[in-house]
């Protein structure tokens, strides 16, 4: 069975976009793989944040991940910070990768903005430290949206360098897994961004706490064209706004967009909006509801988190045990 990893930042409440484009196929891929689930707080402080708000939306990650279906007993479900082993393998991975190919990512370049001379020094090897999180358990298989396989392919480009260096087959070649119709949500209000947890504009996205009625208002509000919805696939081209809605239904009703306009092609966006609003509300509200059950109990989380860690590094120290011998620390 391959083994699976991914992470997500508690750096605000999840959004559609993250639920669209990774959270929803984790729960699938539980089926067949063995997988590790990672809420990464260490890559959220690559950004300031407070600190209450941290352990809070730790809390609300965790919650959120274990309401829509997170299976934290067959499979692993831990802190990142709790498990020493992934900042270990993080500096050596600071001393493979070459300055020249951090400058190349994009995400970097998005979050430092204008003022790069004051971003953090972790923003900029933000990358590594992915990167180990994956090596650290030998994963083979790494489920995310469309906006991390830059930095999954510099996870491989480091594996290769490692193993190059130190003239051994260590670490092993990873595989993006960048899944269906809604692998890049957009934002609500401009289909050329993409739907983040820390837009300014509350509007611009779906969060998965989001009441009925704050759905239907937001889906109502959201930035569309004049013309009705095409027939077609190929009528989507240029049209950012309307093929936004079209994957996130799709990605919802577990369709294509090809599905989507077959049942709802000629039909002008109000009527459209309604049907989006109704199945988002039938999906989004058990989980906020679920949510909202698992976080009266925070003592109760914890214990699930503690106990993931555990697990997580029974499987990651021996590993990054390895890399280091490899390297010639003296253990
Ligand atoms: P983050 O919130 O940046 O930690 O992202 C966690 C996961 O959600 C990653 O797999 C991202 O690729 C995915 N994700 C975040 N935003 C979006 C989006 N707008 N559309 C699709 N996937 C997303
Ligand atoms: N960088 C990812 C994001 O912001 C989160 C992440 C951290 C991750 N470590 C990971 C995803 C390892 C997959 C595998 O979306």
């Amino acid at each position: 069975m391959q083994r699976i990893f991914s992470g997500i930042q508690p750096s605000g409440i999840p959004t559609l976009g993250n639920y669209l484009g990774a959270i929803q196929n984790w729960v699938g891929l539980q089926q067949d793989h063995e997988c590790i689930w990672c809420v990464v707080d260490l890559h959220a402080i690559t950004v300031f944040q407070d600190p209450k708000g941290l352990t809070a939306a730790t809390r609300e990650m965790a919650a959120t991940l274990l309401a829509c279906g997170v299976d934290p007993v067959k499979h692993v479900l831990f802190l990142q910070s709790s498990v020493r082993a992934h900042v270990q393998l993080a500096w050596i991975f600071n001393c493979v990768a070459r300055l020249g190919w951090l400058n190349r990512m994009t995400q970097f370049k998005d979050k430092a903005g204008k003022d790069r001379e004051n971003a953090s020094a972790g923003l900029y090897v933000y990358p590594n430290l992915m990167a180990a999180d994956i090596h650290a358990y030998h994963a083979t298989r790494v489920p995310v949206g469309d906006d991390q396989k830059q930095h999954l392919e510099l996870a491989n480009d480091i594996a290769q360098k490692f193993n190059h260096d130190y003239g051994v087959e260590f670490f092993k070649n990873i595989e993006p897994l960048i899944m269906g119709p809604a692998a890049r949500v957009m934002s609500l209000r401009d289909g050329t961004k993409k739907m983040s947890k820390s837009d300014p504009s509350d509007q611009s996205r779906i969060n998965l706490n989001d009441d009925a009625d704050t759905i239907a208002l937001k889906i109502r509000r959201a930035k569309t064209d004049p013309e009705p919805l095409p027939s077609e696939t190929e009528g989507l081209v240029d049209r950012p706004e309307a093929r936004n809605l079209v994957g996130i239904y799709a990605a919802l009703a577990d369709t294509d967009h090809a599905g989507v306009l077959r049942e709802h092609g000629g039909k002008g966006f109000g009527a459209f909006k309604q049907s989006l609003a109704d199945l988002l509300v039938e999906k989004i509200s058990p989980i906020s509801q679920e949510t909202t059950r698992l976080l009266a109990d925070p003592s109760a989380l914890d214990a699930i988190l503690h106990k993931g860690s555990e697990r997580a590094a029974a499987i990651a120290d021996p590993i990054v045990a390895e890399a280091e011998r490899l390297v010639g620390f003296l253990k």
